[in-house]
């Protein structure tokens, strides 16, 4: 009986505790949170635009919010002229890893085909190909995320 009190104080204890936090400290676990750090758009280094040959994918990772944390992810890199354009790597059917194929994309699951914009081209996908927004800043590509 008394193990049965103590644990039922030791539990109003933390749950009092838990209730205290001060708004400082609540605030401090928002702004760590993969999501917030998005809303203040992290750009990341992905390389210097001239690696970057016209029409053709590069792979390259990039980081990506999954619950509390992030994890990395293959995207793939297509230079238009000074711009770039970023896609996941991700195949919208239903998940796989796309790789760079003539004309665009191949998905090797279900044989989904996505052409250079990330567009549906055969296949069962319907959708496009996500994309990662992408920037070009003094030369060198930048990745949101
Ligand atoms: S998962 Fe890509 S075509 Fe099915």
């Amino acid at each position: 009986v008394d193990s049965e009190v103590d644990r039922r104080r030791v539990l109003r204890g933390l749950c009092a505790a838990a209730l205290a936090l001060p708004p400082a400290v609540h605030a401090l676990l928002v702004a760590l949170h993969p999501l917030a750090r998005g809303a203040r758009r992290a750009w990341r280094d992905a390389g210097a635009l001239d690696a970057l040959e016209e029409g053709v994918l590069k792979p390259f990772t990039h980081e990506i919010a999954a619950g509390w944390e992030t994890r990395k992810e293959l995207g793939f890199l297509l230079r238009r002229g000074g711009g770039v354009v970023a896609f996941r790597a991700r195949c919208t059917h239903l998940g796989c890893r796309v790789r760079p194929a003539e004309g665009g994309f191949h998905c090797p699951c279900h044989d989904g085909r996505f052409d250079l914009d990330g567009r549906p081209a055969g296949g069962p996908v319907t959708r496009p190909l996500e994309r990662i927004e992408a920037r070009v800043r003094d030369g060198r590509v930048e990745v949101s995320g």
